[in-house]
């Protein structure tokens, strides 16, 4: 088990080599269990996708999280730690054959598909296993948008679920994913007002679904957040719609983000200190390419919280761009963090909720390395 720190060693923060992760054990935890708290009786299958550090991952093991898992690469991690093969469900959509084939052999018998040819696949190398079949969703008013690459028609579900069953797999349920960092409150009960008829049919032809997999797309609350949606709201409005389907199947969720976005920050430090004709600009040792992908301008360009470290020497606060160290011109953090104007080389920077999809996307581009992780039972 990871060494967790305890609040008192707070002070290592300021005396650790920069940049690094620091994680809230309790932050987690409390994110995870506000699934079980809102929406009764749902099952968490924790999107790995999002964070996949064994530290965070050991802490929703023995949570007694499930996950949902989207390689053969995750499936190793969760290997390592013994996560038995019924808490694992495979949620990608679109799998290679291979993948699909090591899953089964662990044991994993719950798959996701879109289209005839994915079910065809896994009738071939996961026989007899459960399937849920994902459908094509409102996505607008989500920072990332899923509906033009995965989800077939809603129209299509009653035939691939009979298709499955005539293949010799369990047709056991539905799932959806309204995109990631949703803003839309009614996203998740639209989407389940789409499956009243289906269900409908799909009782005409003998097939009850087992569970019903809301997906992630549970958002945080960033600094570039236009509103305030909170999971509670969320799951009021979810499960209006779900207690008026015909029948209601278990439910799922995979939230990624939710679980770990506002549990980590993100400790830099400040290079360089220079003024550009449009302003001035704060160099930082962390940037787009090795903690702060989801900053860069042209993705979803989330704005994160940042804090100086030290506290403001009564110098007032004024705005600056904030790039990473790589010599890359998209290597650019934001052009508007507030902070004391005094803040100069050598100064460490706080940024906050930067806790999903931030680690596992880092590569080392002009050779800087991962930033390294430290837990805390708190922060
Ligand atoms: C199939 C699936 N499930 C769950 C998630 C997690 O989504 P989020 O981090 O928005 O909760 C994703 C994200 O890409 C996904 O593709």
């Amino acid at each position: 088990m990871t060494e967790v720190f305890s609040k008192n060693d707070l002070n290592k923060l300021a005396k650790e080599e920069t940049p690094f992760f620091a994680f809230s054990k309790e932050q987690i935890l409390k994110n995870y269990h506000e699934f079980g708290k809102f929406f009764p009786n749902v099952e968490v299958f924790y999107a790995m996708k999002a964070n996949s550090e064994v530290p965070i991952l050991e802490i929703l093991d023995e949570a007694g999280s499930g996950f949902e898992v989207a390689s053969a690469y995750e499936l190793d991690i969760l290997e390592e730690l013994d996560v038995e093969p019924d808490r694992i469900i495979y949620g990608s959509a679109i799998k290679p054959a291979e993948d699909i084939k090591e899953f089964y052999e662990y044991g994993v018998r719950t798959f996701a598909f879109d289209c005839l040819q994915e079910l065809e696949k896994i009738a071939s190398n996961a026989p007899g296993s459960n399937v849920f079949v994902r459908i094509k969703v409102n996505d607008t008013g989500s920072v990332f948008q899923f509906s033009e690459k995965f989800g077939t028609n809603v129209g299509n579900v009653v035939s691939l679920l009979e298709r499955a069953k005539e293949l010799g797999l369990n047709p056991y349920g539905i799932s959806f994913h309204v995109g990631s960092q949703a803003s839309n409150p009614m996203a998740w009960a639209h989407s389940i007002k789409l499956l009243q008829e289906p269900l409908e049919q799909l009782k005409e032809v003998g097939i009850n679904i087992e569970i019903l997999n809301l997906g992630g797309g549970y958002p945080c609350q960033y600094a570039s957040s236009e509103s305030i949606l909170t999971l509670e709201e969320i799951a009021k409005n979810t499960m209006e719609a779900y207690n008026l389907l015909p029948y209601q199947p278990r439910l799922i969720v995979e939230p990624g983000r939710y679980i770990v976005a506002d549990a980590g920050i993100l400790v830099s430090t400040v290079i360089a200190r220079v003024e550009r004709d449009m302003g001035e600009w704060l160099f930082i040792d962390a940037g787009v390419y090795n903690a702060l992908y989801e900053s860069m301008a042209y993705q979803g360009s989330t704005r994160y919280r940042m804090t100086s470290l030290r506290p403001s020497y009564d110098s007032g606060e004024k705005a600056f761009s904030i790039a990473g160290p790589t010599g890359d011109s998209a290597d650019i953090v934001t052009r508007e963090a507030l902070l004391p104007s005094d803040i100069n080389t050598g100064d460490k920077l706080v940024v906050h909720s930067v806790g999903a999809y931030s680690l596992v996307v880092s590569s080392p581009f002009n050779g800087f390395p991962k930033p390294k992780v430290i837990m805390f039972d708190n922060i």
